[in-house]
């Protein structure tokens, strides 16, 4: 892996980071692209004192943010001429309604509008061969709970009405439509897959939902994956030549093809979550990727 540069969100924490520790002691460039530059720098000291490799770099994202994520795809664009791989790892687990910066339900916002954005803006850099540029999507097995309702996707129905799962396997689902459509959309110059890493036990649910939620997950975690197991099928798609070919498929934690739920599959489904999320981030696309999509 040593001439291939991966970037991987949410590349400080948890899944994220065990996946950066695992392909740098392969020699991957890595960008860990994080919302505090602080820890990711500090993480990337650490995974480069574990593993002897060095050319690990940081890139202030914010998923949270379009304009955070249309700088971090400049700034990487800007320096790097190629990516080989994009590992749209972050995520958020919530069970209270906040919003993005822009204003969309914070789950719905940052798992899937953020990633959505940033894989757009760096399609430039991806498109070098279909063979060498991969996508990768950590979805969950919890999407197939998942139904996206388009009327709520800003929160529009009120806390009152906020169930954080459901918003949780609606942003999960949308990773898989994603996955899906981009495939259909770009199938002849890059890969994608998604994924769902097993149940680990990461802090994703101790760090913005309740205290039930957080104490019964805390209380969970003995009995879940490691994080170093939940990265074993995100670095099995970045860099195994097995799946050199394998597009638009979902995998699960053991790196198995699984077939996603029925609503997944939905064709006319994901046409939409593309445009919906096409207008969406509109106004945050770098120059040269308007009329492009
Ligand atoms: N753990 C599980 O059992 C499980 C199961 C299925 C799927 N997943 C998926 O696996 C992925 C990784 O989760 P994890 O379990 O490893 O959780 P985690 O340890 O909390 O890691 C999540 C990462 O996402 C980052 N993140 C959160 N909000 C962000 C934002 N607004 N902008 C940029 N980065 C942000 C976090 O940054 P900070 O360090 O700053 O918080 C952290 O680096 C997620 O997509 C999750 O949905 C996890």
């Amino acid at each position: 892996m040593d001439t291939k540069t991966i970037l991987i969100t949410g590349g400080n924490d948890g899944i994220g980071r065990a996946t950066a520790e695992r392909l740098a002691a392969r020699g991957a460039h890595l960008v860990l692209a994080c919302r505090d530059d602080v820890k990711a720098q500090r993480t990337a000291q650490q995974i480069a004192e574990k593993t002897g490799n060095e050319n690990i770099d940081t890139l202030p994202l914010d998923l949270a943010d379009l304009s955070s994520v249309r700088d971090a795809a400049q700034e990487f664009l800007a320096e790097h001429p190629k990516l080989d791989v994009l590992i749209n790892n972050a995520g958020v687990y919530t069970d209270r309604l906040e919003r993005t910066k822009e204003g969309y339900e914070l789950q719905f916002g940052v798992n899937h509008l953020g990633h959505f954005l940033l894989t757009l803006n760096l399609l430039p850099a991806l498109q070098c061969c279909r063979l060498c540029s991969r996508v990768i999507n950590v979805s969950s097995a919890l999407h197939k709970k998942g139904v996206l309702d388009f009327e709520n996707l800003r929160g529009e129905k009120g806390s009152r009405n906020y169930n954080g799962s459901a918003a949780y396997a609606q942003s999960k689902l949308a990773n898989v439509l994603f996955t899906m459509e981009l495939d259909r959309r770009y199938g002849t110059e890059l890969t994608t897959n998604c994924l769902h890493p097993g149940v680990v036990g990461t802090r994703l649910a101790n760090k913005k939902a309740g205290a039930l939620t957080s104490t019964v997950w805390t209380m969970y975690k003995p009995f879940a994956s490691s994080p170093e197991k939940g990265a074993n099928t995100s670095v099995y798609l970045a860099s195994s030549p097995e799946v050199r070919e394998v597009s638009g498929r979902y995998f699960d934690e053991h790196q198995c093809l699984r077939k996603p739920s029925s609503i997944a599959r939905n064709e006319q489904l994901a046409r939409r979550l593309w445009e919906y999320s096409e207008r969406a981030v509109a106004d945050y696309l770098v120059q040269g990727m308007q009329g492009e999509i």
